[in-house]
């Protein structure tokens, strides 16, 4: 059920060992090519990375928030191609989302580590560009995230339904 999904779903930045096994990456990667997008265009292209040196070294893109990226089995990195479309942000975001939700749905847990307007630990280098030099992407692309899937080595609670900011609904006008 959908809001049981909702409430389950959290960052897990902390997994096992396991590796995914193929037929849960293929049905991540089904369900991700399900997305919607503007215009129908799907600028976003997908780039999954089951390699540990090539892990790691996705890790350090960024100085700080993208450590757990060394430790998953697998990331997904998304990425656009920006001639395509001008809502490839708000493209690529589904696909993440989407991916979050399927990777909970099927026991795995999931984090998205930012790469869209951060630096990369190189003065003067966007995570833009580190990512796209280690991973040989055209430079009309624009790497939006690399979302981390794997089995939690972790627990997190549920959602707190507690925290939820009713405060920021507003009805029929602001
Ligand atoms: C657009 C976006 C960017 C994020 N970037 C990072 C990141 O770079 N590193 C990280 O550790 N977590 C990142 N996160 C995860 C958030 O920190 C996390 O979703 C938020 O704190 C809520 O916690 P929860 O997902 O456990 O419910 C990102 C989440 C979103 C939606």
């Amino acid at each position: 059920m959908m809001y049981e999904l909702l409430q389950k779903r959290r960052s897990y930045r902390k997994f096992t060992e396991q590796a995914v096994e193929q037929e849960k990456i293929d049905q991540l990667l089904h369900n991700a090519l399900m997305s919607p997008s503007g215009k129908s265009i799907n600028p976003w292209e997908m780039i999954v990375v089951t390699d540990k040196e090539t892990q790691v070294k996705l890790a350090g893109c960024k100085p700080f928030g993208s450590a757990f990226v060394a430790e998953a089995p697998l990331s997904i990195v998304i990425i656009a191609d920006t001639t395509k479309s001008d809502v490839w942000v708000e493209d690529c975001s589904i696909v993440a989302f989407n991916l979050q939700l399927s990777a909970e749905d099927m026991g795995l847990g999931s984090c998205w580590a930012q790469v869209r307007n951060r630096q990369s630990p190189t003065e003067g280098v966007s995570a833009d560009q580190y990512v796209k030099e280690l991973l040989n992407i055209p430079e009309h692309y624009a790497v939006e995230c690399i979302m981390s899937i794997g089995y939690k080595g972790m627990e997190r609670k549920p959602f707190n339904e507690d925290k939820l900011q009713f405060e920021k609904i507003h009805n029929n006008t602001f």
